[in-house]
């Protein structure tokens, strides 16, 4: 993006917008819907900022090989979702080196006692006993480095995310409180929330590539076939009607998909498919899904062969996140007392 652009927009007072996803290697139908479609949608009224978090990524082992593909696939698929570098800026974290800069900074603002009230540390310390390395505790004030150097006024986050959302905003608070006004406190987005999808073999719990289960989750990348299989095999209830309602957790997910992929209400899906069986309707959704992914596999097989063309873009949104991120870095430091180079 072009620094006019952005000054323009810095004078109209945009609200600024920062987000990152890490490169899992896999990207949900869950991710897509949940997230990341609203990020595209965001792109016109936000100066928003995004970056694929690869610095976060290794607080778990990732072998070197597939990590650089998962990194690079990341990035080609948040392009091929429609995120546009010609509006938003777009990165890969570890190309700015200020992120882990301001990380370090922050871990001396962030108490022991806070990071060791994280659930999701809680959680993934239990899930890799053998690796409960210090990065993953200290993940949340890497977070938070990656929202204030922005100085993002809106972050957009899942529920999982809320926690480390809010420790973000005590440390921006305290570093503010101790040397002046230094950084934005963030808010969390709260617009038109994304839709909530819940594993297809145990609609309860939400949509996880990590389920053990590969029919509980439909990548973005899936081919249709398997996405339709996955539809098919999803688990549903003994009612036989379409409809939401209590107990009914995988029709009601069923018809919040097919209500996010088509737009319309689930009254109208409930009524459009009114006496019709399970099957035909785990069909018509999976058909639904096909389509509203296939554009978006198109354009990433074309991204991902154009590895000269992803690299200009890569570039291009680390340079101005540097630029962008090196003012509040310098900041911060000159705060606290360390000498100017
Ligand atoms: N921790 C987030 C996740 O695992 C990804 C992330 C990294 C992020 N930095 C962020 C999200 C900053 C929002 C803002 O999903």
């Amino acid at each position: 993006m072009s620094e006019e652009i952005k000054e323009t927009q810095a004078t109209e007072r945009k609200k600024r917008i920062f987000s990152a996803i890490q490169p899992s290697g896999t990207i949900t139908l869950g991710n897509y819907l949940g997230a990341l479609r609203n990020w595209v949608n965001l792109q016109d009224s936000y100066d928003c900022i995004f970056a694929v978090a690869d610095l976060h990524a290794i607080t778990v082992r990732q072998d070197p090989k597939i990590f650089k593909k998962n990194i690079l696939e990341a990035y080609a698929l948040l392009l091929a979702c429609g995120i546009d570098t010609d509006k938003s800026m777009f990165f890969v974290q570890s190309h700015v080196h200020t992120h882990a800069e301001l990380a370090w900074i922050l871990n001396c603002y962030t108490q022991f006692g806070e990071l060791s009230r994280m659930t999701q540390f809680k959680d993934k310390s239990q899930k890799h006993a053998d690796n409960v390395n210090a990065g993953l505790f200290t993940y949340p004030s890497l977070m938070a480095a990656d929202i204030l150097l922005y100085q993002a006024d809106l972050v957009p986050v899942g529920e999982d995310q809320r926690q480390h959302l809010e420790l973000s905003r005590n440390i921006a608070e305290r570093f503010n409180g101790l040397y002046g006004k230094t950084f934005t406190v963030p808010e969390p987005y709260i617009g038109r929330v994304g839709a909530r999808v819940m594993s297809l073999q145990n609609p309860i719990k939400k949509m996880s590539k990590s389920d053990e289960n590969a029919n509980a989750w439909v990548a973005v990348l899936d081919k249709p076939e398997t996405v339709m299989k996955k539809f098919k095999r999803a688990v549903t209830d003994s009612d036989a009607r379409i409809c939401i309602g209590e107990g009914k957790d995988g029709i009601n997910n069923l018809i919040g998909i097919m209500s996010a992929v088509t737009g319309k209400t689930s009254d109208e899906i409930t009524a459009e498919y009114d006496g019709k069986g399970y099957g035909d309707f785990k069909t018509a959704v999976g058909e639904a899904v096909i389509e509203e992914l296939r554009p978006i596999q198109e354009r990433f097989a074309k991204y991902i062969k154009d590895k000269a063309y992803l690299e200009e873009q890569y570039r291009k949104g680390a340079e101005f996140a540097l630029k962008i991120s090196q003012r509040t870095l310098d900041k911060a430091m000159k705060k606290i007392g360390y000498l100017p180079k």
